[in-house]
């Protein structure tokens, strides 16, 4: 687990979704926006008995979700250990000595500290069963090949929307929690040295955007494309309705999957707020989306994940 994935030559597999074309059925709709909406209101129908149930435990809100109001806004957290140098974005590996699988991940600001982002789909295979966790690492700051200052950090627990199994487009994130030990033996947390970004769900259409991942291909600029490069694309990304962010003419390749769409990035501090994650490239339309988060959602997973 600890190696340096440099030294890898396996064999390593597409970890994004690629969505396919559109059926004939809806060919009359040519808006992307129109058509991501119209696929997944389809297949949210499909599963009517699911989402019946989903409302209902909705009603009833927990202490958690009373507190956190709508369009809560976490701002990012500075390293504590050097101010100057926060790399809250990072690899995340998935080996079991026969596959390697790559996407992208980044420390978010919570109160555990330990506390994760990336793709839903980069920690479930295609059947929706869960990767062993124990073959899993993050390592962030990873670039050129090099693991990151803290090394490759265990995964001990995830918690995904368990939503996501019945529309993999709507709701493709997810979080993780690390089993991270203080390199100088205190009681320091990931984010007390590694930074982390802030995040927030009240991001509109038009919002100027910085992406970054470890892409495999695709056109992120002067991007290697090896899968060890950290490669940064910015630029403006667009809302469609309740569903997705779009990012037109970005093909975000494999490898980039659960990299972070981060708003008033800040290059000094390398800091800024997460909005999103990229899930895949839609290629009949030449863009890359990337789900809108579940507000209560989102804390039910936060509130899962940290009071374990
Ligand atoms: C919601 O609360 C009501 C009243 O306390 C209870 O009867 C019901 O079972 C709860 N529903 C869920 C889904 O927990
Ligand atoms: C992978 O290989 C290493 C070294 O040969 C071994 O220690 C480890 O247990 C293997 N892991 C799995 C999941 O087979
Ligand atoms: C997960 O992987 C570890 C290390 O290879 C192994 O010891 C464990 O049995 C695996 N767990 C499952 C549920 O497969
Ligand atoms: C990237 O890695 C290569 C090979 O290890 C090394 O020669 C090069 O200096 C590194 N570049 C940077 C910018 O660290
Ligand atoms: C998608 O857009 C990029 C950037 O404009 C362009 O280089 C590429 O050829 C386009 N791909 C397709 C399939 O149209
Ligand atoms: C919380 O975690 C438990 C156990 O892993 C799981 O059964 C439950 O569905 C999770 N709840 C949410 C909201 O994810």
């Amino acid at each position: 687990m600890n190696k340096e994935f440099s030294n890898y030559l396996l064999i390593v597999l597409i970890t994004m979704i690629v969505i396919p074309s559109i059926a004939s059925v809806i060919s009359q709709r040519n808006n992307i926006c129109d058509t991501l909406a119209f696929r997944t209101s389809e297949r949210i129908d499909e599963t009517s008995s699911f989402k019946n149930k989903y409302k209902r435990s909705k009603e009833n809100k927990t202490s958690s979700e009373i507190i956190y109001s709508r369009n809560k806004i976490v701002p990012p957290f500075v390293s504590v250990v050097n101010p100057n140098h926060n790399y809250p974005i990072g690899v995340l590996i998935y080996d079991d000595n026969s596959t390697v699988k790559v996407c992208t991940a980044s420390v978010i600001n919570t109160a555990n500290g330990n506390i994760g982002l990336t793709a839903a789909h980069c920690l479930l295979d295609a059947n929706g069963n869960e990767y062993n966790q124990s073959l899993l690492s993050f390592s962030p700051g990873y670039d050129n090949g090099t693991k990151g200052p803290l090394g490759y950090i265990p995964v001990v627990a995830t918690a995904i929307p368990p939503t996501f199994l019945n529309n993999r487009f709507k709701y493709d994130y997810a979080l993780m929690k690390f089993e991270f030990n203080d390199p100088n033996g205190g009681d320091a947390t990931l984010q007390d040295y590694a930074g982390a970004l802030g995040w927030r769900f009240d991001i509109g259409d038009g919002e100027p955007t910085s992406v970054s991942g470890y892409p495999g291909s695709g056109n992120f600029e002067n991007c290697p494309n090896d899968y060890k490069h950290l490669c940064k694309w910015q630029g403006i990304t667009n809302k469609c309705g309740d569903f997705f962010y779009v990012i037109n003419f970005l093909i975000a390749g494999p490898g980039s999957s659960g990299g972070p769409f981060i708003s008033h990035y800040d290059s000094e501090t390398n800091l800024g707020y997460v909005y999103a994650l990229i899930s895949g490239y839609f290629d009949s339309y030449n863009a890359s989306i990337g789900s809108i988060w579940d507000e209560i959602d989102f804390f039910n997973l936060l509130l899962n994940m940290t009071t374990e």
